[in-house]
């Protein structure tokens, strides 16, 4: 069941990250993108320079998503860099949820427009951010590379005096049959 801002029933809770959760997000983000992972070490100090940015989903036994958004230093725009939810746990509503808080936190940073860029071929992740609303402004060749392209994807955002509320979602037992997600590929580097 989903109401406003929660996913009821599946003992999943969307939350700022603490420094605590590091190790599992990592384990999260070696699961998700694999050799592209971030090593463990800049998602550690990239939570020490920017702790406000991070999101977890999470459940009793441990992480199985994140998100970061982070703003530019006039905090007119930002790039959400970071979106991936445990392959077993995909289809459940945690990457939608993530991106709705994602959004709602910058919002009350004060932040205008929010952007990131997506392999062409991502269509679970493309399907998502527009959703929200989000639409393609740019194909950038190369952009990681030879053979890199990306895809910026770019809308404004609501602007709110204080976060809309804690998240708080509790998203229904783990149904790993419906984990028939394809996508692999994270918002800034290529995917397989
Ligand atoms: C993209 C990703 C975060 C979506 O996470 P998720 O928890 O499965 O997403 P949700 O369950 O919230 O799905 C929200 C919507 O996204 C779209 N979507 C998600 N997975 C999809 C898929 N495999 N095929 C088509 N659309 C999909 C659908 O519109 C879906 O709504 P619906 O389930 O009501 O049809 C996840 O697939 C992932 O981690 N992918 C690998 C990493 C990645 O690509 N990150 C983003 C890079 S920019």
């Amino acid at each position: 069941m989903r109401t406003d801002n929660t996913i009821v029933g599946h003992d999943i809770c969307v939350r700022p990250a603490q420094p605590a959760d590091f190790e599992q997000l990592h384990a999260v983000d070696v699961r998700v993108f694999g050799r592209l992972a971030y090593p463990y070490f800049t998602l550690r100090q990239l939570f020490d320079a920017f702790p406000e940015c991070w999101l977890v989903a999470a459940r009793p036994s441990g992480l199985v998503g994140y998100s970061l958004g982070m703003p530019s230093t006039d905090r007119s725009h930002a790039w959400l860099f970071g979106l991936a939810v445990d392959p077993r746990y995909r289809r459940l509503g945690c990457g939608r949820l993530l991106t709705k808080e994602t959004l709602n936190l910058l919002g009350t940073m004060r932040v205008e427009n929010v952007s990131l860029t997506v392999e062409p071929a991502n269509e679970p992740a493309i399907g998502l951010y527009r959703e929200f609303g989000f639409s393609m402004t740019e194909h950038r060749q190369d952009y990681f590379g030879p053979g890199e392209d990306r895809l910026v994807m770019t809308r404004r955002i609501q602007q709110h005096t204080r976060p809309s509320r804690q998240p708080a979602s509790m998203i229904p037992s783990p149904r790993p049959d419906l984990a028939h997600d394809r996508g692999r590929s994270r918002c800034d580097v290529s995917g397989e």
